[in-house]
């Protein structure tokens, strides 16, 4: 089963949408990334789709839902990449700073984990993007409720604070060229200079 067939079998589980997935895998193309780090694998859609468009890349994943973390190693065994393939099973949070600690470098990172973490995860992922890397965030408009353009019902309202602090950090800060597509739920790409 190849990743595009991967998300045609699945109706419920929340992978990058179609346009932002072709964005990302031109970028993959375009860039040639030799090591990315991705926050939030689900069941390895997005890695296989990063591999395909960098043919050299090893990807690091990191997953905390553990029956979706075999998915997508069964999905990376039958797409036989297993070898370029590190899959972390755990909490990003606590992986972050582990893989910061231990020196590793990422010329690409595709962050699409927990969106109401995207601000505490960011000077980690700042640290480990190489110089010229890019960073690549998905939903950080999450549905219009960033821009205000919909209600936002209280339990989401942490998330959506997050994440327009999340963009306004990237915008501010000048160790970034970033631009926000305004395209599905919003993705926002950003270079270190
Ligand atoms: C939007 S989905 C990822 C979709 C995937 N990138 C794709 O397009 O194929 C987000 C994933 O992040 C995982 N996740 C949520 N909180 C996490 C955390 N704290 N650490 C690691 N993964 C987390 C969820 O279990 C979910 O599978």
């Amino acid at each position: 089963m190849n990743y595009k067939e991967i998300k045609s079998r699945d109706d419920y589980m929340p992978f990058i949408r179609d346009e932002s997935a072709k964005i990302l895998f031109d970028i993959c193309q375009k860039e040639k990334p030799k090591n990315i780090l991705e926050i939030g694998t689900a069941v390895g859609y997005s890695a296989l789709l990063m591999l395909e468009g960098a043919k050299d890349a090893f990807i690091t994943t990191i997953e905390k839902d553990n029956e979706r973390a075999q998915q997508a190693m069964t999905n990376f065994e039958k797409n036989g990449v297993k070898e370029r393939v590190d899959l972390i099973v755990g909490d990003a949070g606590e992986v972050l700073p582990q893989l910061e600690d231990e020196g590793k470098e990422f010329d690409l990172i595709f962050l699409d984990g927990p969106k109401g973490q995207y601000l505490r995860y960011l000077p980690h992922l700042k640290k480990m993007l190489c110089k010229g890397g890019l960073l690549v965030a998905d939903n950080v408009l999450l549905h219009g409720w960033v821009k205000g353009e919909e209600f936002v019902k209280h339990k989401h309202r942490s998330m959506v604070v997050n994440l327009r602090k999340f963009l306004k950090a990237l915008e501010e800060d000048h160790d970034f060229d970033s631009k926000l597509l305004e395209i599905e739920d919003g993705m926002t790409i950003s270079r270190k200079k």
